[in-house]
């Protein structure tokens, strides 16, 4: 694991705004250059709209130019995984989701890692990206 992304996704989590299931999500996200970009969770009183943290990091690296991840690394209280939603989010950005690792970690540091492609075996696919 690069320890930048443990430090940059502990770091961003606790700006996360989570009023509404107090669940703080931290994520950071090497890019293929070399540059780390994070995201946290924001929820809304509709509840619905809520932004993860991993999605929100995505759009850092896709709006700052980058559209290849390398690794993956979310902080939460008990080292839970990414929701589906953020996992076929991921893939998008992963020509080779089985050399992407996802690393979760939890308040003390304990990680469990995962490749992408076992996160996520079965995704949707098409090939009508023009
Ligand atoms: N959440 C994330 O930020 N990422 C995930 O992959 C799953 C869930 C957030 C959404 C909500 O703010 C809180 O965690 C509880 O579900």
């Amino acid at each position: 694991m690069d320890e930048r992304l443990l430090k940059a996704a502990r770091d961003v989590r606790a700006n996360a705004y989570a009023p509404y299931s107090v669940y703080r999500v931290g994520a950071a996200i090497l890019g293929a250059d070399g540059k780390v970009y994070t995201g946290c969770n924001v929820e809304n009183v509709s509840y619905g709209l809520t932004m993860c943290a991993e999605r929100s990091a995505l759009a850092q690296m896709v709006a700052a130019g980058c559209q290849e991840i390398q690794e993956v690394v979310v902080v939460t209280a008990d080292g839970g995984t990414p929701c589906g939603m953020c996992r076929q989010s991921l893939l998008e950005f992963a020509p080779v989701p089985s050399n992407v690792w996802v690393i979760c970690a939890n308040e003390d540091g304990d990680t469990d890692s995962y490749r992408l492609s076992e996160l996520c075996p079965a995704p949707f696919q098409s090939d009508i990206k023009k």
